[in-house]
């Protein structure tokens, strides 16, 4: 794997050679362990420059546009397989045949109640909180609940952890927006897929069952699988990192479900309509774009840009037909906001500031319109992602502890004061 060699020279000091290790597809990366016996580490902010690990679950390539789960691209998992394959898939590196998918989907089934007891955590919460406040508390509460499966040494542990994860996220979402409601909580059906399953649980209610549309349930699956795994972002490094320390699953999951809440990060779908609500109308689109350019003005077009594409996300592209499917099935024709975002979208495209800087609407900017459509409001769109995404934190979570691996723990560059000494209260100025 490491045949190439860098050299590393440092003034007044001997050469330093550290190994090139290549991956199957994508860039090489110098391999700069054996730096810290010079009593030398590396200054690397925001990881632009450090791959943190190794893994065979995604693959990006940024300037092509590429996005791959275990080899298959998004666009073709997206129209060929459904979420709970895509999750096997994740989960195991293999698409199901169709036994092993009709075990797993049986598996993930059994698994969808949560707890009786949990329920009553939620009354500690003001019916008003961020549903992703609630989400935060409730995963991490799951650790409380499963002892039996807390054993993160033991493969069948992992195995059960994240199959009550994948099952059991979709219960906990509609039971947070069920709670912000104040309508009953409604319990899972396993007559259902796991889409239907949760627009039932979100959208039913105990005096009227309606029938899930077969349309909005299979644009409800895609949006899952767009956002089940991209790599080494913030909260999968988040999970990554506590998972190094040997904290349980669930707790891990929870520190995942804040770092996504950011808006630079998952909270980007929420913050996307937001923006779009304050646009208004097409003729103050130009203050808008004015204002994102402005350095002296923290404004960002939300849903545009992206650590790692340079070009345009995949998962937009297919996050755009969806829309365009959905709004057609539920006879929504010129929607307000969707003629916006497209307008939008136009001008920034055109515009030399975005052109220049490679910003491309990313998956965030059309899925807004699509949850906002079936129904979904706002506050609930980052808890849709991160329901989502669990599989893919798991999945990462699973790959780091099946190898050797060792805690997490970068260092710093120092630039406080040097060693002092402490003065008595009545001496210091
Ligand atoms: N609007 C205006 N300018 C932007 C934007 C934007 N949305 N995104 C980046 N820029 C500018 C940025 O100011 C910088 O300009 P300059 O070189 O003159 O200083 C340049 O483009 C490079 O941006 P950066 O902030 O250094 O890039 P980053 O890799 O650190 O940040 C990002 C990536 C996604 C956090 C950022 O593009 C952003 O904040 N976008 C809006 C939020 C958003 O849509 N997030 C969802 C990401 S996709 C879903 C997910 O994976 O969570």
């Amino acid at each position: 794997m490491a045949d190439k060699k860098a050299q590393l020279i440092i003034e007044g000091a001997a050469p330093v050679e550290l190994p090139i290790l290549t991956g199957t597809v994508g860039p090489d990366v110098i391999d700069v362990r054996s730096l810290t016996s010079t009593g030398r580490f590396t200054f690397d902010p925001g990881f632009m420059s450090t791959a943190s690990c190794e893994s065979k679950i995604t693959y990006i390539d940024g300037d092509k546009g590429i996005l791959l789960h275990r080899g298959y691209p998004i666009e073709q998992l997206a129209e060929k397989s459904d979420y709970l394959e895509t999750c096997y898939l994740l989960l195991n590196g293999e698409l199901p045949t169709a036994e092993q998918k009709a075990q797993f989907v049986s598996t993930v089934k059994n698994h969808t109640m949560v707890h009786e007891q949990l329920k009553t955590f939620f009354n500690g919460f003001r019916r008003d909180a961020h549903p992703m406040a609630v989400m935060c508390g409730v995963v991490g509460a799951l650790s409380a609940f499963y002892h039996d499966s807390l054993d993160i040494n033991n493969p069948q542990h992992r195995e059960i952890s994240a199959v009550r994860l994948v099952a059991k996220m979709p219960t906990l979402a509609a039971m947070v927006y069920k709670y912000s409601m104040g309508q009953p909580m409604m319990y899972p059906r396993n007559d259902l897929s796991y889409a239907e399953n949760f627009l039932h649980m979100m959208f039913n209610t105990p005096c009227e069952i309606k029938p899930i549309s077969p349309i909005l349930a299979k644009a409800m699956d895609r949006i899952f699988i767009l956002h089940a795994d991209h790599e080494q972002n913030a909260s999968t490094s988040t999970v990554r990192l506590a998972g190094s320390s040997g904290a349980n699953p669930f707790a891990c999951i929870a520190a995942g479900i804040a770092a996504l809440w950011g808006p630079a990060h998952g909270g980007a779908n929420e913050a996307v309509l937001t923006m779009l609500d304050e646009i208004g109308d097409v003729s103050n689109i130009d203050k808008f774009i004015a204002k994102a350019k402005d350095k002296n003005d923290p404004f960002k077009l939300m849903g545009f840009g992206h650590r790692v594409y340079k070009n345009r996300d995949p998962r937009a592209t297919v996050m755009k037909q969806t829309c365009d499917e959905v709004l057609k099935e539920l006879g929504i024709k010129d929607d307000p906001q969707l003629q916006l975002a497209m307008r939008l979208e136009e001008i920034a495209l055109t515009d030399p500031y975005f052109i220049e800087r490679s910003l491309y609407p990313n998956v965030d900017f059309y899925s807004g319109i699509i949850l906002k459509a079936i129904g979904i409001p706002t506050s609930m769109f980052t808890v849709i992602f991160a329901l989502a995404r669990t599989v893919g934190w798991i999945s990462h979570w699973k790959e780091m502890l099946s190898s050797p691996y060792k805690i997490g723990r970068p260092r710093q560059l120092y630039t406080g004061y040097d060693s002092r000494d402490v003065s008595k209260l009545e001496d210091r100025k």
